[in-house]
This record gives structure tokens, sequence and C-alpha cells, in this order.
């Protein structure tokens, strides 16, 4: 069975059919693209499985587990996590808080326990942080050591992209959901995000989810790539397949007008 197995999942918001009837499947240590143009339903998709929103029908099951009607956090202590189009961390928070305070919904002590510690929450903290650090070495140079105790808002874009990521890694999810983590990348930075993304599944063993607009990228680390446009699903397949048909590049491309003199 699959990791991931979604079955005619839809969802309307008001008369608009974001996602319809959609079935999508994730293998176990598999980065699936999914692609479409501007307003597909891709991060619908991503709410409705991360328990953000909830389906109007279908099914979501994780590891042989029905997701559907359970909180966010509680999908999140099943094994998911996922970044954001938009960044959203902490500003005045530092790199490392960032990155502990993820956890903190997972910990017994919760969030609570964080302001409040005993001599076990305590003990529970101090292995956040060294969980958090270890997350934030696996992003070499760019959120070493001195970086900790900076706020986040005061670090480059780029770097705050990755540290969406590494606040998702620090879960320990078996499922990360990535939400377009090269927009506003500039080209070097996507090569060396693209390169971390192989890495998060050739180190870190992330089965990995990834909606993406670079078809470089796309081509770079996915092993199927399935195609939305309007909320279901155009086609999947591999790069190859999905670049090449028709109907993927009409979608994108608009049908061939006639062009007038
Ligand atoms: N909470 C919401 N309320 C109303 N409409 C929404 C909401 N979320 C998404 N939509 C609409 O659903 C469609 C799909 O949006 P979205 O999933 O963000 O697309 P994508 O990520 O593929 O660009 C869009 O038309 C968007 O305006
Ligand atoms: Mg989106």
């Amino acid at each position: 069975m699959a990791l991931l197995e979604i079955t005619g999942l839809s969802k309307a918001f008001g008369g608009l059919r974001a996602i319809n009837g959609l079935d999508i499947y994730v293998d176990e240590g598999e980065v699936v693209s999914v692609i479409g143009p501007n307003g597909a339903g891709k991060t619908t998709f991503f709410n409705l499985v991360t328990g953000m929103e909830t389906p109007d029908e279908g099914s979501i099951v994780f590891d042989g587990q029905e997701l559907v009607g359970l909180r966010p956090n509680q999908i999140l202590q099943l094994g998911m996590a996922r970044t954001f189009q938009n960044v959203r961390l902490f500003p005045a928070m530092t790199v490392l808080e960032n990155v502990m305070v993820g956890q903190h919904a997972r910990t017994r002590a919760g969030l609570l326990g964080a302001i409040f510690k005993t001599p076990s929450q305590r003990r529970e903290e101090r292995e956040i942080e060294e969980r958090s650090k270890e997350v934030l070495s696996f992003f070499g140079t760019r959120l070493a050591g001195y970086r900790h105790d900076q706020l986040s808002m005061v670090l480059s874009y780029a770097n705050r992209r990755r540290l969406e990521i590494a606040r998702a890694m620090a879960t320990s999810p078996r499922l990360l959901l990535l939400d377009e983590p090269t927009a506003g990348m500039n080209p070097r930075e996507t090569i060396e995000l693209t390169e971390l993304i192989g890495r998060l599944r050739s180190e870190r063993a992330y089965t990995i989810v990834l909606i993406e607009h670079d078809m470089q990228v796309v081509r770079n680390v996915s092993d199927r790539v399935v195609v939305l446009d309007h909320g279901v699903k155009l086609t999947e397949g591999s790069y190859d397949e999905i670049s090449t048909n028709e109907n993927v590049i009409e979608a994108y491309l608009g049908r061939p007008a006639e062009m007038g003199a």
C-alpha cells in the first residue's frame, strides 16, 4: 500500500471547485512533484492533506490511517510536515527558536510547558534544542552555528525559505510537503535547493511531495509528476512523459489562437 493514498478528493469554495474528484498516491521514498497553472488547486491540495481545510468528499489515507476528520496537529503527530508558499516564520524569534517551536506541538509538555518549565520539561527542551541544531547542520554554512541566535527577520529571503524547511524537518516527519520552495530564488539558489531536495531523500530518507513551478527543478528531482488543472488531474507520469503531453502544454500555454494580421 502507498504511504499516501488519496481517492475522490473534492473541495469547493462557494461555486468554485478548487479540487474535483482527485486520486493521488505517493509511495514510500518517492519524490512526487505537483505542477499546474496558477489557481489549479495545488495549495488547496496541501491544505486538505494537512487538515487545514476539510474536504467535501473523498478519503486521505496516510500510512493506513484515514486523515479526514483529524485536526492539523494530530496529522503532524502521525508524521507529516509542510512548508508554505509564503514564508511563515516568527520574525522576532531566533533561527534556533523557529526550529524548536515546530516540535513543541509534538512534546508531552506542549507549548505551555515551554513557558512554565519543570525539570523533566527542561530535559525535553534540551533534547529539542539538540535535535534542532542537528537539523540546522544539514544546511551547512547557510544556517551554521553563528546564525542560530540571529532573529529570523534578519536572514536573507533564501535563508528564510531554508529555515522553513528546517522547521518542517525538525518534527521528524516521514512525509514532507514543500509548497513552491524555490519561488523567489535566483538561479544559483534554485540549483542549491534542488540539490538539497535530493539530499533530503538520499541522506534522510524522506518521502517528498513538492509543488513546483520551475520545470528544471521538477525535471531534476521528480520520480513522478502529477499535473493539476482546474482541480482535476490532467495527467501523471515521468517528467519526459508529462512534458511532451499535449494537454499539459495546452494548460500552460492556452489553446493555439489564430493570429490576426
Ligand atoms: N480559502 C479559500 N477561499 C476561497 N477560495 C479559495 C480558497 N483557497 C483557494 N481558493 C481558490 O481555489 C483555487 C485554487 O487555489 P490554490 O489551491 O491556491 O491554487 P494554486 O496553489 O494551484 O495556485 C483558486 O481559484 C483560489 O482562488
Ligand atoms: Mg499555491
